[in-house]
């Protein structure tokens, strides 16, 4: 793989929005070690979900800057391109949760829809004054998005390409879907070098734990049950987060531009299946846990609306095309993720706050 600096010669600006959050922190993490020389500045609203300390290590480096700021604020983003000469935008900042998308849809509309929106229009504006004028060849928008955008799947249906149709079915996947089509439009209509990537379940360390996998581990250690929507059967393709860093990589050294790419871990399983491997692992590296074996937590609770049955995802594409394909199976990740959620308890302890709880009682009625 080439080094963004060798490439041209000179290093890449990025801004990543929503670097303070799970798949953004990873991100900017492998970033700043594989190209020390590019310039990252985070830009980050510090949501519920987003998490400086998920950066703490970086804070010190020259070629590191985070900026607490909105999506939405045009007038701030227009700056932050400007005086920081970006090139680059890696955009992850999103409201990110189903079940809070089903409580609280507005905010997925505002961030997902019309953020997106204010993030693309200053960078077409800049594209076409600075950085298409000067043939600025790192000129590039990376739109990271879900495979949620392609709806639900029978357990028989091929899995997701590029060309399935979009059939967005929960107020989140619709608001990512809506922003999709933006970028996609920005770069047919005004030619805005923009990609999309639509990834399956990520998972790995610094995850919130509202998802499934950190919840599970948590309420594991806290001795909690462990809540299964309905019959626990819907399947997901899971995706150790820095397999996904290192498609991003490709994408953003190789594709060109316009291009969509799935990115999948080619790892589908059961939730009920996924959720007693990580019972047994929790039993094999915490013995001393008061609840053993783990899995009699398991608590089947009321399904989810509109909950999807299936996602799986054919990543054809960018192997063929970029030569990417994920290097971790589901094994080997959910045993380093149980190990990371049993060493770092200071990190996702204090992220146990009444806003959470409150979250947690609504969202499970209990
Ligand atoms: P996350 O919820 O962990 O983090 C989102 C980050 O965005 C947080 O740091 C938050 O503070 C920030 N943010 C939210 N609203 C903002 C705003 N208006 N302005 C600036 N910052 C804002 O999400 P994640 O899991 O890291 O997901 C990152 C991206 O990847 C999202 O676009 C999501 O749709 C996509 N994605 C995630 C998954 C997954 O499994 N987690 C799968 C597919 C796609
Ligand atoms: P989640 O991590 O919320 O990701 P997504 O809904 O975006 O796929 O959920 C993954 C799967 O796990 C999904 O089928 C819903 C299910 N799930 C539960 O069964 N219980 C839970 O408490 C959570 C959060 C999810």
């Amino acid at each position: 793989m080439v080094s963004s600096t060798k490439e041209t010669g000179t290093p890449r600006r990025l801004l990543v929005t929503g670097g303070a959050g799970f798949i953004g922190s990873n991100f900017v993490h492998y970033w700043c070690d594989r190209y020390p020389e590019d310039r990252v500045v985070v830009l980050d609203a510090l949501t519920y979900a987003g998490n400086r300390a998920n950066l703490a290590a970086l804070e010190n480096r020259e070629n590191f800057q985070f900026v607490s700021g909105n999506i939405c604020d045009r007038a701030l983003i227009d700056r932050l391109l400007a005086t920081e000469n970006i090139d680059t935008v890696a955009h992850f900042a999103a409201e990110s949760h189903v079940d809070r998308s089903i409580l609280t849809p507005d905010a997925f509309v505002q961030t997902n829809v019309v953020g997106t929106f204010t993030l693309l229009e200053a960078f077409r504006q800049r594209w076409e004054s600075v950085l298409k004028p000067s043939n600025e060849s790192h000129a590039l928008f990376l739109h990271v998005s879900t495979d949620e955008v392609y709806g639900s799947l029978s357990a028989t249906d091929p899995a997701f390409t590029e060309t399935t149709s979009y059939t967005p079915n929960s107020p989140y996947s619709a608001s990512k879907a809506g922003s999709d089509h933006l970028v996609r439009a920005y770069h047919h209509t005004y030619g805005v070098p923009t990609i999309i990537t639509n990834c399956s379940n990520n998972y790995g360390p610094y995850q919130f734990p509202e998802k499934l996998i950190p919840l599970m581990c948590i309420n594991m250690l806290l001795g909690k049950p462990l809540p299964v929507y309905g019959d626990g059967q819907n399947v997901r393709d899971w995706l150790y987060v820095v397999d996904h860093c290192t498609a991003l990589d490709v994408v953003i050294h190789q594709s060109q531009p316009g291009e969509t790419y799935n990115v999948g871990g080619n790892n589908e399983v059961k939730n009920i299946d996924l959720v007693q491997m990580l019972c047994q692992l929790m039993d094999e590296l915490a013995p001393q846990l008061p609840v053993h074996p783990a899995n009699k937590l398991i608590t089947f609770v009321k399904d989810r609306p509109g909950h999807d049955r299936r996602y799986a995802i054919d990543a054809t594409k960018i192997k063929t095309q970029l030569g990417w394909t994920p290097s971790v199976t589901v094994e080997q990740g959910l045993r380093k993720t149980v190990e990371w959620y049993l060493d770092r308890r200071d990190w996702w302890k204090p992220l146990l706050s009444e806003e959470y709880q409150n979250y947690y009682r609504q969202n499970y009625d209990i």
